[in-house]
């Protein structure tokens, strides 16, 4: 999460000394070594784009990519090297803008990584979850509930902010900590923020591995079995795999159980999601996926199997864009990737196995 802020920071410091600048008139670059110290920075980044690339087609466009997500390149062969990705990048959102589909893709802060540096840093290793085609599944009593034509959580204030998982495929948690955080707010009324880090730390026996990946119903039997699991600020986020520090004192929420959505049953997800709330799903990310920037995801490029989901997130509803019915996802990729941290998916299809490993907490009130 500090990869995340620290932008933040240095674009806010950025922006009020611009401010600053304005008032104190021309001479102010002569007088205040702040902004020089900051300019400093850029301009050195600036220059060694421009030392390394000279004026070829994209450079403006990679300087201002380098200088919105605070990158920084150790040497004139990486600088040359991310430029080459920077550019794949481009032509393949160039591409698939071009295709008229009803997504689009755009820069962000991964243009500049290979699939293979993505998915070794940001996905788990691929799991099986087919244990998920639970015949328990939905209580009979909700299904007889009639399930509205949309759905978006958000509106009832019950989803807690975006987060961001950094380099650990630690997804998982975060997607389990999305579903408790908005169980609590739902029961109690009142906001709460979970350790990701615990169930990085601690989860191993539940068949799962940290920063490696695991699956959220199997996050939730660890906490039933653990006894709960600690605040986010008693047990901070770190991004990598570390000795389990869980303090039953600490602990923000209990599970009583967890519920398994049937394998590949989209109808009873649109239960759950629809009267429920908010749900842990897991799904396929492709190459492309990366670059999303807004629109209904679709692709013929994805599986659909326990095998082959390889990223936890949080469906929070679900509507229809220009005709296309989709589901609201809760990402943990931060605020600035798609739509505010949030993406689409067409619904109705098991895109990318989204209804495969579905699951949601039962939490102690
Ligand atoms: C996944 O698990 C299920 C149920 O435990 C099992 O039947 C299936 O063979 C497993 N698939 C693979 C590819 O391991
Ligand atoms: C839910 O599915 C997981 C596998 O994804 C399995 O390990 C777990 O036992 C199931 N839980 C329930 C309550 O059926």
């Amino acid at each position: 999460m500090a990869a995340r802020v620290l932008p933040l920071l240095s674009s806010f410091l950025f922006l009020s000394l611009a401010v600053l600048a304005v008032s104190a008139g021309s001479d102010f670059e002569d007088e205040n070594p702040l902004r020089l110290v900051t300019d400093a920075r850029f301009r050195g980044l600036e220059r060694a784009i421009h030392g390394a690339l000279g004026n070829a087609l994209h450079v403006p466009a990679f300087t201002r990519f380098a200088r919105t997500y605070g990158k920084t390149y150790a040497s004139i062969a990486e600088i040359k090297h991310r430029f080459r990705i920077f550019v794949d990048s481009l032509q393949l959102i160039r591409s698939t803008n071009s295709k008229s589909l009803p997504y689009t893709l755009g820069i962000n802060r991964f243009a500049d990584m290979t699939w293979d540096e993505f998915r070794s840093h940001h996905l788990g290793a691929s799991q099986n979850c087919s244990a998920a085609a639970s015949a328990a599944g939905i209580p009979n009593t909700l299904k007889s509930t009639a399930v509205p034509e949309r759905k978006d959580w958000r509106e009832e204030g019950i989803v807690s902010p975006v987060k961001a998982q950094g380099h650990c495929g630690s997804c998982w948690t975060f997607s389990a900590t999305g579903a408790l955080e908005a169980a609590y707010a739902q029961a109690t009324g009142n906001q709460i923020l979970l350790s990701e880090q615990q169930l990085v730390d601690c989860a191993f026996n539940f068949d799962n591995n940290g920063c490696r990946g695991g699956l959220p119903s199997h996050a939730f039997e660890y906490i039933k079995y653990a006894g709960g699991l600690d605040t986010a600020e008693s047990y901070p986020y770190t991004a990598t795999n570390g000795v389990c520090r869980f303090r039953p004192e600490a602990v923000g929420v209990k599970v009583r159980a967890s519920v398994n959505v049937t394998e590949g049953d989209e109808a009873e997800l649109r239960y759950a999601v629809g009267v429920v709330r908010p749900v842990s799903v897991a799904f396929q990310v492709i190459p492309e996926f990366r670059l999303y920037k807004g629109g209904v995801f679709t692709t013929d490029s994805c599986k659909t199997g326990p095998m082959d989901v390889n990223h936890a997130v949080l469906a929070v509803g679900y509507g229809v864009e220009q005709g296309v019915p989709y589901w609201l996802v809760k990402n943990s990729w931060g605020q600035d990737w798609g739509l505010d941290g949030y993406f689409k998916m067409v619904m109705g299809k098991n895109m990318c196995g989204i209804a495969t490993c579905a699951s949601f907490p039962i939490i102690e009130v």
